[in-house]
């Protein structure tokens, strides 16, 4: 736009995109043009106005969808076409679809911030490269909250990773960072987990089996090796599921009523860490010299400082190549405002690029 002002157009208007919107209310630099969910997406040349938004985002909050918003704008399809109508500088994707596609057409008009890991860990290593190329090519890919939200891992990831990384390890889910403290405290996995999911903490995803399957954190793992410049693919991430077979089919309360099953199983991984001097905390490794990649359990010394890790906290240890400690980073690694606080970063360095 080159006066000082981000036209966005934002796909996504869930828990993050929400709070962004709200975040950028009242800024005379940021100016939403086109907003999108799973019904459409509503656009305007001229940017929405502040009261339009507000009405927006009331509606998202109350279940609402963009197709039925009713107000002085252009409806489209899908994102794609909005594209085509209203001129952009930002795209912003804070969805949890497969947007690889879309975020290729984007960078070819915009430059990209976005939470969304789907695009850098479920796509082959060589489509990834071709993605992040893009960005190279005069135009921002920020997807620096994609691992430890407002912490901005990738960020670390990528400075430290100019000199070589040999290993990284650590807990890349609030979760599952919980759970092993609780775990390590003698608590069984079923109440910890209920404990994780009960407000006021609501660390889990409505289904806990999102975190306890492993998967959302093995794409973190897959993002920050492959930033490290690691042709790692998902399936060469040993996954260990905190998830028995015979109970995936289960509704939620069927799964968690069930969940005690598996305790007794659990209760004796800690007792032989613990007997031993140790603690046993639900980790992602990534070896990068021997390119082994894990998530799952591991025994860790009662003075690691992963351990110090609270509450829904992320943490991870960096071991630069030739550095005489590791680096280690822990911090709320989840949550609206902590996400939110990382994608206005990506915001302002785009509004430093237009500007
Ligand atoms: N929540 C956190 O603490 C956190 C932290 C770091 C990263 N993230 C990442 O940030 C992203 C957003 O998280 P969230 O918590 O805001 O999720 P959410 O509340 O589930 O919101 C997702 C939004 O994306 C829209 N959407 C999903 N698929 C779509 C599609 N195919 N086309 C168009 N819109 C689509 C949904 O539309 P409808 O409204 O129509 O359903 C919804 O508005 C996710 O990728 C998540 O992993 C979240």
């Amino acid at each position: 736009m080159g006066d000082g002002c981000v036209r966005i157009a934002q796909l996504g208007v869930g828990t993050i995109g929400r709070e962004l919107i709200r975040r950028t209310l009242g800024s005379p630099r940021f100016h939403y043009v086109a907003l999108g969910d799973t019904s459409g997406v509503i656009a305007k040349e001229g940017a929405f106005t502040e009261e339009e938004l507000r009405g927006i985002v009331e509606s998202k909050e109350a279940g609402g969808r963009l197709e039925d918003y009713d107000g002085s704008h252009s409806f489209f399809e899908d994102m794609g076409g909005a594209f085509e109508s209203c001129g952009l500088d930002a795209f912003v994707d804070v969805t949890d679809a497969q947007t690889y596609d879309l975020l290729m057409e984007a960078l070819e008009r915009a430059h990209v911030v976005t939470s969304n890991k789907l695009p850098f860990a479920d796509v082959p290593y060589s489509d990834y490269l071709k993605l992040v190329e893009a960005g190279y090519e005069g135009r921002i890919l920020d997807f620096g909250t994609t691992a430890g939200a407002g912490l901005r891992i990738p960020d670390l990831v990528s400075k430290l990773g100019a000199g070589g990384i040999d290993r990284l390890t650590g807990c890349l889910s609030g979760t599952m960072n919980y759970v092993s403290q609780r775990l390590n405290e003698g608590r069984p996995l079923s109440r910890a987990v209920a404990e994780a999911m009960e407000p006021p903490r609501s660390y889990t995803e409505p289904d806990p089996r999102v975190d306890l399957g492993g998967e959302d954190f093995a794409r973190k793992l897959v993002i920050l090796s492959r930033l490290c410049g690691r042709g790692v693919e998902r399936a060469m991430v040993d996954v260990e599921e905190l998830i028995p077979e015979c109970l995936k089919g289960l509704p939620v309360e069927g799964f968690m009523e069930s969940l005690p099953d598996i305790d007794p199983c659990i209760r004796e991984r800690m007792r032989v860490a613990n007997s031993g001097g140790n603690l046993c905390w639900y980790l992602g490794t990534a070896d990068l010299i021997e390119e082994r990649y894990t998530v799952g359990f591991e025994e860790i010394p009662m003075t690691d400082p992963i351990s110090r890790a609270r509450e829904s906290d992320n943490v991870l240890k960096l071991f630069p190549s030739g550095w005489r400690r590791p680096v280690t980073v822990i911090g709320p690694g989840a949550g609206s405002p902590e996400t939110v606080t990382g994608l206005m970063s990506g915001l302002n360095s785009v509004l430093s690029a237009v500007g």
